[in-house]
């Protein structure tokens, strides 16, 4: 194969350096953001291959020069909690919200979950992919790299199958990194009412087969919540995901605390996510851990519900990752700048400490730390080159306005007009 070099100069700071393999960071470390003033950085076959001061350029022959005077240079957003195959959209909810009706409310109307799944699965699998695909072409236009998307609106077999291939074929066909989740156990749907534990059944003996032997996921996940799953029905199908090969990433403490994390951490996950209520023993519990707590505060805002406690979490010596929950009933958005600038607005983190999450950590709470999050060689040059800006808490400083000038996937410029 012929070597394509794309090198990278003057970039006015390289942002999120990483000279050393790092799984995640946590607590204090948190507020260390890495950078080089004044570098380069060079891309082969799409592998960050080399980087460091312009006073030490490299002298080589390219395929590609970009001069990026005046810009930045940071790892392209890792959005570890997506929902975004769904069909069709949830604005009349919206407007019944704002007009004084709860989420929960909603959801015991039928609405919700409910309603998505009726809208999917009268959706054929071709046209799920042409609504979906256009979501995707949209994060990572706002600069995400990596993603993570769940079923979990189809809540019957044929339909969850769906969406998996689905999200089977967006990763065939679009250079951005995704991982799968099964999220059958989303909602319980109107057939099984007054049958919880049937339809667990059914996702454990009919449905999990069928996704280990075609691959079609590799975590698992439960909407752990007073209304939809109990402790004890989350501990029943992370069991039995594992059994399956597939890996707990969980919902939890969206509204109540229930006892979740504890059992989230009990099975390994390798995320816990929501947290807008944490409770003392919820954080010592992760303590020790190796799971990811994972906060969606484009949620928080749309729903008007607390945000999760990122200050307490990280002064405790967490980890934390940042991520959309791009969805069309919680989250309506996919925007990881959005993201980015509410936690330092909303949750007090600083800009290292809101980079850092929805970056390395964010790449860590979907098993891709190896492969993306941080400039470090060997990994994937997915990449965010800014505007001209002064320096990079402009970025989320700015809210609102995307400060990205280009977005490259494993090294080369995506562009979809
Ligand atoms: O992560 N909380 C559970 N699930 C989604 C929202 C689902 C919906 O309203 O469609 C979430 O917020
Ligand atoms: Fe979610």
């Amino acid at each position: 194969m012929q070597t394509m070099i794309t090198l990278f100069k003057n970039i006015k700071e390289l942002i999120q350096v990483r000279t050393e393999p790092i799984s995640f960071i946590s607590g204090k470390e948190m507020k260390i953001l890495p950078t080089i003033k004044n570098a380069y950085l060079v891309v082969e076959n799409g592998i960050i291959s080399e980087f460091g001061s312009m006073d030490v350029c490299p002298n080589i022959e390219v395929d590609q020069l970009i001069d990026a005077t005046g810009k930045m240079i940071l790892p392209s957003w890792c959005d570890s909690h997506t929902h975004i195959v769904y069909a069709g959209n949830r604005e009349g909810e919206f407007v019944d919200r704002i007009n004084g009706l709860s989420y929960e409310e909603i959801a015991n109307r039928g609405g919700g979950i409910l309603n998505s799944a009726k809208k999917l699965q009268e959706t054929s699998e071709d046209e799920l992919y042409e609504q979906s695909k256009v979501r995707l072409e949209e994060i990572m236009q706002l600069g995400t790299g990596a993603v993570e998307i769940k079923s979990g609106y189809g809540l019957n077999l044929d339909a969850e199958l769906k969406m998996l291939r689905v999200i089977k074929r967006l990763k065939e066909n679009y250079p951005i990194s995704i991982k799968a989740t099964f999220l059958g156990a989303h909602a319980v749907p109107s057939k099984y009412k007054d049958d919880k534990q049937g339809y667990l059944q059914m996702l454990v003996e009919d449905i999990m087969p069928v996704i280990a032997k075609g691959k079609l996921a590799e975590y698992v996940d439960i909407f752990c919540e007073t209304g939809y799953f109990s402790v004890a029905d989350t501990e029943f199908i992370l069991k039995a995901g594992k059994q399956f090969g597939l890996i707990p990433k969980i919902h939890v403490n969206q509204f109540n605390s229930i006892g979740g994390v504890e059992v989230g951490v009990k099975y390994d996950a390798l995320s816990v996510d929501h947290l807008e209520v944490m409770t003392e023993l919820d954080m010592e519990v992760l303590k020790n851990s190796r799971t990811m707590p994972v906060a969606l505060p484009s949620c928080s805002y749309f729903l008007s519900i607390p945000y999760t406690p990122a200050r307490k979490m990280m002064e405790a010596g967490l980890p934390l990752a940042l991520a959309t929950d791009y969805n069309p009933g919680s989250t309506p958005s996919g925007n990881m700048n959005f993201v980015v600038a509410t936690a330092c607005i909303k949750m007090k983190m600083t800009p290292e400490e809101a980079i850092n999450a929805a970056t390395i950590n964010g790449a860590y709470a979907m098993g891709l730390e190896k492969e993306v999050g941080s400039i470090t060689v060997g990994k994937k040059a997915n990449l965010l080159l800014t505007k001209p800006i002064n320096s990079y808490g402009f970025i989320p400083y700015s809210f609102g306005t995307s400060q990205i000038e280009d977005v490259y996937l494993k090294g080369k410029r995506i562009d979809f007009v």
